[in-house]
C-alpha cells in the first residue's frame, strides 16, 4: 500500500477488501477489533484523497439478503472510529452501490452491503464468481486486499476480484503476515503453542504441521475432549469427534516420538448441562479429575490443577501461539481456564501471538490490555492455515 500511496491515488476509487466480520447482539457490536484493525489503510487512503470502498462479508447468509446479517451497523462504527460520516449502499453491485461510490468525494469513505448476500461471491462455480467479481470490478479503479480473517477463502472478492485490477496489500495483511512469519521461520524457543475451541477437525491440520515446529503443545476446549477419549478415558457427555479420536492418538504418538511436550487437561470443571449464555444463571460446575469424568456430566473448562500446570508452561515459553477458548469463557462459571491462559501470556515476556475470533475477543471481553500481548490477529482460520502451511487464495492473488 506504500507503493500505492506513493503513486498517489487522489481521486481513484479505491476497493478495500475488509473483513467486518464482527460479533453483534442486535444493532450492537460487541467487539470491533476487526473494524479498529482496517482503520490505518482506510485512513491513509482517504487521507490521500482516494474515494475508499470498503466491502466485507460478515457471517454465512444464503447467498440472499438476509437482514440478521447487514453490515450496516458495522459501517456505522467504522464512521465513529474514523470521526468521519461514512455512506452505506445497501447492495454491493446494484444501483445502491454505484449511487454511493460515484457520490463519493475525495477522501470519502463508503461500505457496500455484506458481500455474501451474493451467491457469486462465495460460488464454487469458477465463471459464477468471476461474474460476480467483474462486477465489484467496475465500482472501483484500484484493488487493496486487507481482510486478513478472510483470505483462506477463494472467494469471489477475496481471489478472483485482485486479477482483474491493479491490486496492494494493505497495512493490516501485512503485519499479519509479518507476526506469522516469526513464528515459522527461526523461531525463538521454547516455542508453546495453546489449542483450545470447540471443533477438533479444524485444528487437526494444524497439529499436523506444529508437531514439528513447537516444544510444546497445550490443549484445553472442546477439543480436548477427543484426545482424553483417544487416552481411552470416559468423558461422559463432554464434546466428543468420535471420528478423530483414531487421529488425535496418532498425534499423541508422534508427540511423543517427537520429543515434543503434548498435555491435555489434568483435570476439569464439569456440569450436567450446558450453561445458559444469555441469562448467565449461576451453575453448579464440579472439578473433577480429567480421568474420572461422570458418565452423566459435560466438561467445560479446564480446572485449577490445569490451569496452574499451563501458566507454568508458559512462564518461561520464548514464543507462544494461543489459539481457541480453554472453555465455556462466554459464562463467567467457565471463564478461569481462557482467563488464566491469558494471564499467563500477558505476564510473560515471550513473544505472544492471540489468533482466532474467540480467543481474541475473549481476551478483550475479559477486560485484559491488548498491548500485554505481541500481537492479537483478525484471523481465525486464516492464520491457522497459515501455520498449516497451506497456500493462501487471498495472499497468492495479491503476490500475482
Ligand atoms: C472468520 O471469521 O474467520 C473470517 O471472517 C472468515 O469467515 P468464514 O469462516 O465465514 O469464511
Amino acid at each position: 500500500i506504500d507503493e500505492l500511496l506513493r503513486q498517489g491515488v487522489a481521486g481513484k476509487r479505491v476497493f478495500v477488501r475488509a473483513d467486518l466480520n464482527v460479533p453483534q447482539d442486535g444493532t450492537t457490536i460487541t467487539d470491533d477489533g476487526r473494524i479498529r484493525a482496517v482503520l490505518p489503510t482506510v485512513k491513509a487512503l482517504a487521507d490521500a484523497g482516494a474515494k475508499v470502498v470498503v466491502a466485507s462479508h460478515l457471517g454465512r447468509p444464503k447467498g440472499a439478503p438476509d437482514p440478521a446479517y447487514t453490515l450496516r451497523f458495522a459501517a456505522a462504527r467504522l464512521g465513529e472510529l474514523l470521526g468521519a460520516p461514512v455512506a452505506f449502499a445497501d447492495d454491493t453491485v446494484g444501483s445502491a452501490a454505484h449511487h454511493a461510490v460515484e457520490g463519493l468525494a475525495d477522501g470519502q469513505v463508503a461500505v457496500l452491503e455484506n458481500l455474501r448476500f451474493n451467491p457469486g461471491e462465495t460460488a464454487k462455480d469458477d465463471a459464477e464468481r468471476a461474474e460476480f467479481a467483474a462486477r465489484l470490478a467496475a465500482l472501483a479503479d484500484v484493488y487493496v486486499g486487507d481482510g486478513f480473517g478472510a483470505v483462506h477463502r477463494a472467494h469471489a472478492s477475496v481471489h478472483d476480484l485482485p486479477k482483474l485490477l491493479p491490486s496492494y496489500a494493505g497495512y493490516l495483511i501485512t503485519t499479519e503476515v509479518g507476526v506469522l512469519e516469526r513464528l515459522t521461520d527461526d523461531v525463538k524457543r521454547p516455542y508453546a503453542v495453546v489449542l483450545g475451541g470447540a471443533k477438533v477437525s479444524d485444528k487437526l491440520g494444524v497439529i499436523d504441521n506444529l508437531l514439528k515446529k513447537a516444544d510444546r503443545i497445550l490443549i484445553g476446549g472442546g477439543m480436548a475432549y477427543t484426545f482424553l477419549a483417544a487416552q481411552g478415558k470416559e468423558v461422559g457427555i463432554s464434546l466428543l469427534q468420535e471420528d478423530q479420536k483414531e487421529r488425535c492418538a496418532a498425534y499423541l504418538r508422534e508427540a511423543a516420538e517427537r520429543g515434543v511436550e503434548f498435555l491435555l487437561p489434568v483435570d476439569v470443571l464439569v456440569s450436567p448441562e450446558f450453561p445458559d449464555l444469555k441469562t448467565k444463571a449461576p451453575t453448579n460446575p464440579t472439578t473433577v479429575s480429567a480421568d474420572a469424568i461422570p458418565a452423566d456430566q459435560e466438561g467445560l473448562d479446564i480446572g485449577p490443577e490445569t490451569r496452574r500446570l499451563y501458566a507454568d508452561k508458559l512462564a518461561d515459553a520464548a514464543t507462544v501461539f494461543w489459539n481457541g477458548p480453554m472453555g465455556v469463557f462466554e459464562h463467567p462459571d467457565y471463564a478461569e481456564g481462557t482467563k488464566a491462559v491469558a494471564q499467563a501470556l500477558a505476564d510473560s515476556p515471550a513473544f505472544s501471538v492471540v489468533g482466532g475470533g474467540d480467543s481474541a475477543a475473549a481476551v478483550r471481553t475479559l477486560g485484559f490490555d491488548e498491548k500485554a500481548f505481541g500481537h492479537i490477529s483478525t484471523g481465525g482460520g486464516a492464520s491457522l492455515e497459515y501455520l498449516e502451511g497451506k497456500a493462501l487464495p487471498g495472499l497468492e492473488s495479491l503476490e500475482d
